[in-house]
């Protein structure tokens, strides 16, 4: 098993060598390789994503990535800033399928911005389409308006769309999930409005008579949005399209507490897979050994068990996070009276010891 692994810019460096030195207690036969990625990756080779790093993320079975990005960057040209690190790995890998769990661990109820009582074991599983609709959809530009009342006005547009194989491959990644969770599918959309929803909506029943064992409903995006923060423990699996789903899942990671805590994976058709934090560089916190590394540590944890085929290993991951959590240590986004705070070493050294302890 070969994973790279590029922390990035930022905190990345600081929280991705906690799952480092979590995954090598695993007792599990790893190659792991390092390579620059974003700010860092201009900074040394003159490009966010360096051919070497592209070449070693392709050979591997799974990237293990911290987060990249700075303000300093934000005055280069597009193609040179960070971000396209992240773009063209999507692209390369063919990682079209963005899976982000929003669970709310019993100790952290109270972080949540809703009433303990709505999050209190919550466990939903948001996955979003990464590689169609509005983010991609050509053409896009700027022009003199055509028609219209404001007929010769400048004007920019972008276009939405989804092809019947971009719908049918992500809604059978949903359908499966489920049936590994509650077999429950949300499929989330704007049918009343928008051509490409009434398809996708269309697309997504098709696949989901295959799939008879599963419950599928369909909700608009607008009424999702509400229910997220009214009742969010109604929801098991959502399926929706890239925009709706970038949208709905930073909502749904707001419900659990800190951004700090949220894994997430990124799959391609073959199951490679990139696994990240859902959080960015945090360059308001960047080396000051403050960061949360829970959210990498569990992404670590995704990987092990959607690329490495080692759920056993992710399980004991998973269940060490909770005993770090009951024994009341807390780094600073998610500390509160009562508990001890840590540093981000500190954190990770702990989630190793419950490992260790245990076998
Ligand atoms: P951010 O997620 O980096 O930070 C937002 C806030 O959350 C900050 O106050 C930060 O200190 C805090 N935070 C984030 N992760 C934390 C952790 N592990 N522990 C404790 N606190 C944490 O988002 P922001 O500030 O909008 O973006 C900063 C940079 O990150 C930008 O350059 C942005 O482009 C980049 N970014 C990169 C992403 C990626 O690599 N996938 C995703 C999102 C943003
Ligand atoms: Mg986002």
């Amino acid at each position: 098993m070969k994973i790279a692994v590029l922390p990035g810019d930022g905190i990345g460096t600081e929280i991705v060598a906690e799952a480092v030195k979590v995954l090598q207690v695993l007792d599990l036969q790893f190659e792991m390789e390092t390579a620059d990625v974003g700010g860092v990756a201009y900074d040394r080779h003159g490009h966010p994503l360096p051919e070497a790093t592209l070449k070693l993320a392709k050979e591997a079975d799974a990237v293990l990535f911290g987060a990249v990005g700075d303000w300093k960057y934000d005055k280069l040209e597009r193609q040179f800033r960070p971000e396209q690190a992240i773009l063209g790995l999507r692209r390369n890998l063919g990682l079209f399928a963005n899976f982000r769990p929003a669970i709310c661990y019993e100790q952290l109820t109270h972080a949540s911005s809703l009433k303990p009582e709505l999050v209190s074991g919550l466990d939903i599983l948001i996955i979003r389409e990464l590689t169609g609709d509005i983010y991609f959809g050509q053409p896009r530009g700027r022009r003199a308006s055509p028609d219209g009342a404001f007929a010769g006005a400048e004007e920019a547009f972008d276009t939405m769309r989804y092809t019947r194989p971009e719908i049918e491959r992500i809604a059978h990644v949903a359908f499966q999930a489920a049936r590994k969770r509650s077999k429950r599918v949300t499929s989330v959309d704007k049918a009343n409005v928008l051509e490409t929803f009434q398809f996708w909506k269309d697309v997504v029943t098709e696949v989901g008579q295959q799939y008879p064992d599963v419950k599928l409903d369909h909700m608009y995006v607008d009424n999702a949005a509400m229910q997220l923060v009214k009742q969010p423990k109604a929801f098991d699996v959502v399926v929706t399209g890239n925009m709706f789903g970038d949208i709905l899942s930073d909502e749904a990671a707001m419900l659990t507490g800190s951004i700090g805590m949220l894994p997430s994976a990124s799959l391609n058709a073959s199951s490679q897979g990139l696994y990240e934090p859902s959080h960015g560089s945090a360059p308001d916190i960047a080396g000051k050994g403050i960061a949360n590394p829970l959210a990498t540590i569990l992404s670590a944890a995704m990987m092990l068990r959607f690329s490495l085929n080692q759920p056993h290993a992710a399980d004991r991951i998973e269940s060490a996070v909770k005993d770090v959590l009951a024994q009341g240590l807390r780094t600073a986004d998610i500390w509160s009276e009562g508990t001890r705070k840590v540093g981000t070493r500190e954190m990770g050294d702990a989630v190793v010891a419950a490992i260790t302890k245990k076998t």
